[in-house]
């Protein structure tokens, strides 16, 4: 009897060791990796004072990652290729101010739209003579490689018949406003909430012209087999919105 107790007593704690394991297991993949390129305030930068990757989406990721008891780790990546990087593994979310696009739905899928923007037309405060997109006919035009500004751009350039001089194309959003501020560009085309940033942190510089001339969603990007934790963070967002807490880090970033 007291011999079948030891023997039921190890294979209970072999149980809860194999278990522990198991659990230790799932914790480990219970990790979201994000890659993003923080070069884009105010969805994702670095906080030069803490040093930390900050900004609404990665605010709103860590918040996500909270909600469904994940642990967030922030990797900081070039935008341009920044699909392929996902694709092959090196994170498992983009969260990177990324506008859903029927072309990018082809490779990756996307969350829930989690904000809107629209792009944009940026010159420097001083010049009057660009009001619209017709008016970039004969200027030299800075945008972020591979961006929706960059496509929009481009489309006016070979699709519209706009005569646009040069499309000059940047690694990192910032760039273009350098280009435009030295002169060497005439006119930037980025994201609206993107462009008021610059503005902010560049008083009388720049000037943006007229509203957003397009209508474009946010969504965080995932690898096409990850349908479980697309699943998991559309909830998620369901409840952050429903609680408060999405609306806080609005408010964090965009005010009232
Ligand atoms: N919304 C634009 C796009 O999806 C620009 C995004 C750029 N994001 C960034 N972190 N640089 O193409």
């Amino acid at each position: 009897m007291k011999r079948k107790g030891l023997v039921f007593g190890l294979v209970i704690s072999l149980i809860a060791l194999l278990g522990l394991n198991i659990f230790a297991a799932k914790k480990e993949t219970g990790r979201i990796i994000v890659g993003c390129d923080a070069a884009f305030p105010p969805f994702e930068y670095l906080d030069e004072e803490t040093g930390e990757l900050v900004g609404f989406d990665l605010d709103l990721m860590r918040a996500i990652g909270a909600e469904l008891g994940m642990e967030v780790e922030i990797k900081n990546v070039s935008w341009d290729g920044i699909i392929p990087g996902l694709l092959s593994g090196n994170y498992n979310v983009i969260a990177s101010g990324m506008t859903i696009t029927d072309e990018r739905k082809e490779v990756v899928n996307f969350s829930d739209p989690y904000i809107n923007a629209g792009l944009v037309i940026v010159t420097r405060a001083g010049d009057d003579g660009i009001k619209g997109e017709q008016d970039l006919a004969g200027k030299r035009v800075a945008v972020q490689i591979n961006s929706t500004g960059d496509l929009a751009a481009t489309e006016m350039q070979q699709e519209k018949g706009i005569k646009i001089a040069e499309i000059k194309r940047f690694n990192h959003a910032t760039d273009p406003f350098l280009e435009l501020k030295n002169g060497a560009a005439d006119a930037v085309v980025m994201d609206f909430p993107v462009a008021g940033a610059q503005m902010q942190a560049s008083p009388g510089l720049y000037k943006i012209v007229g509203e957003p001339f397009t209508t474009e969603e946010y969504g965080f990007a995932l690898r096409k087999s990850d349908t479980e934790l697309l699943a998991k963070i559309n909830q998620a967002l369901v409840t952050l919105k429903a609680n408060g807490t999405y609306d806080q880090i609005y408010r964090k970033y965009f005010g009232e």
